[in-house]
């Protein structure tokens, strides 16, 4: 990183960065600053004095320019939902606060596309869409608070990327502030545009190390004439595979959601959610959460219900419920979305993002569930996540009464238990969340080295003073 740049801005640029956006909009205030400063989960507490929030690309791209004059460091955050700590000022840094940015400049159903600015809530981006008769589907536990720009900067994934993929896969056209201040306009709604390297994708899953998105276009799809969801309780994380495979491969809709949990995250939600009962009569080793869709409105139903007898015919499944109501469906999405909240009162966890190939889910659970508990007797882990991507958040919870911050303590010697056995089955240490701070030190090790100079490469090309999120990513 640059040895000039300033990590918290100099006394005398402020009035100057102020300037830009309006005392109303430039946050000094410590009360306000202080929920800006800490990551939901508390494992990262930052420093800043002050947020400024732009409300147009252009205030954007004139802060940028004078970061970047002046070498003054910023960090870009959307709603704060981040789990891998890279929207946190860790030395005093600006906070660019993108979440005035809110406007949905359009909704084309012909086009299958919405335009919408970085600081639109997830949520209102799929409410958009459903208000023109179309489905925006990326979902994600934290849609009620995350912007469109956190996820395009995180490529999230959640639980519908299995059949509509994952953010990458959704943009169709992003504007960038790059780091000197000039704006890229690509907000294109094309499918097919072959001028040139497709440079959109660089931004995506950058974490705001490259530029700061100011808005996308973004892809929708058909609403789904009919939606089946059903609970459902099964003897193995192998079970699970074999079950979504025999989905995929008998129902004639689409399987749009398949979420593994372990029955000890499940405790955990029947223990510490609002408002969550248990789903099935008893207790099973492991559950799936499964959504069939479909642009037939009959039938469906008969047919998952076949479909899940015939699984349980097989041994696959043992028991399973399906929806009868729409308030049932949203209760069991309401479970699975509460999974990341309803460990906090376990007391420490640590966390691991990951994804194998999905055959190797099963083995990699198992392995690396032994590791741990060898390594830490007592531990708990508690796996769920989308299992139809190979992707596990392999969290293990504290031993009952053991100290906290004992357990927190040997949190990289678990992730490297944990990291080995994935790249056994040649696996992503990072399969959704992003690196962030958290991952930085492991990305070096597991990174292939030429990819990784490209990487330095490009950051150096784009943003040659390092003011971009520095000590993130790399
Ligand atoms: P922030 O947390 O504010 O920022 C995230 C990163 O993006 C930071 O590096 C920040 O600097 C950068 N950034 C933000 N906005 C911009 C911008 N406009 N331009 C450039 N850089 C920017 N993630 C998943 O992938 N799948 C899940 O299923 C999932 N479930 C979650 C459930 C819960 C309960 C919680 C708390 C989090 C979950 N997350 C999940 C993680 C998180 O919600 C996502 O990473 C989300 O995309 C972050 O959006 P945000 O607006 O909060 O971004
Ligand atoms: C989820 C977050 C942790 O899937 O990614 O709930
Ligand atoms: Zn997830």
């Amino acid at each position: 990183m640059n040895d000039q740049l300033r990590r918290a801005p100099a006394p005398d640029l402020l009035p100057r960065f102020v300037q830009i956006v309006g005392d109303k909009y430039a946050v000094t205030d410590a009360q306000t600053l202080a929920p800006h400063l800490i990551e939901g989960r508390g494992l990262y507490q930052g420093r800043s004095s002050l947020m400024l929030r732009p409300g147009s690309t252009q205030e954007v791209a004139a802060i940028l320019k004078l970061a970047n004059e002046t070498k003054t460091a910023v960090v870009p955050q959307g709603g704060n939902t981040g789990l891998v700590g890279g929207q946190i000022p860790f030395d005093g840094e600006l906070i660019l606060s993108l979440t005035r940015l809110d406007k949905i400049r359009e909704v084309d159903a012909a086009s299958n596309t919405i335009t919408v600015e970085a600081g639109v809530v997830l949520q209102r981006a799929q409410q958009a869409a459903e208000a023109a008769g179309r489905l925006f589907p990326l979902s994600l536990g934290s849609e009620g608070s995350c912007t469109i720009g956190g996820n395009l900067s995180t490529n999230a994934g959640g639980t519908g990327a299995l059949a509509y993929g994952i953010a990458r896969e959704l943009v169709v056209g992003v504007e960038v502030v790059l780091a000197d201040g000039r704006v890229m306009h690509l907000l294109r709604k094309l499918k097919k545009d072959n001028t040139g390297y497709d440079l959109r994708h660089i931004f995506v899953g950058a974490e705001g190390t490259l530029g700061i998105i100011t808005a996308a276009v973004l892809k929708l799809f058909p609403r789904p004439r009919a939606v089946e969801t059903a609970f459902i309780g099964l003897p193995s994380p192998a079970a699970a595979v074999k079950l979504l495979n025999l989905a995929q491969a008998r129902v004639s809709g689409t399987v749009t959601g398949f979420e593994l949990m372990a029955r000890g995250i499940i405790d955990f939600a029947l223990k510490h959610g609002h408002g969550n009962r248990d789903p099935l009569a008893g207790q099973h080793a492991w559950y799936v959460l499964l959504e069939v869709s479909s642009q037939q409105d009959k039938g469906l139903r008969e047919e998952v219900e076949h479909f899940l007898a015939d699984a349980v015919e097989q041994g696959l499944v043992e028991d399973a419920t399906i929806a009868a109501s729409l308030d049932q469906t949203k209760a069991f999405w309401h479970m699975r979305h509460t999974l990341t909240e309803v460990q906090k009162p376990e007391g420490g966890s640590i966390k691991h993002d990951v994804s194998v190939p999905v055959a190797a889910v099963p083995d990699f659970i198992a392995e690396a569930s032994a590791a741990v508990i060898a390594l830490i007797p007592g531990s708990r882990p508690v796996p769920f996540g989308h299992v139809g991507d190979g992707n596990i958040h392999f969290n293990v919870s504290q031993p009952i009464g053991a100290d906290k911050d004992a357990f927190l303590a040997r949190w990289v010697e678990v992730n490297n238990v944990v990291d080995k056995i994935v790249l056994k089955y040649h696996g992503s240490i990072s399969a959704e969340h992003g690196i962030g701070t958290l991952k930085r030190d492991s990305l070096v090790k597991v990174k292939d080295p030429v990819a990784l100079a490209l990487m330095r490469d490009f950051k150096k090309m784009l943003d040659p003073n390092g003011i971009l999120n520095p000590g993130k990513v790399l």
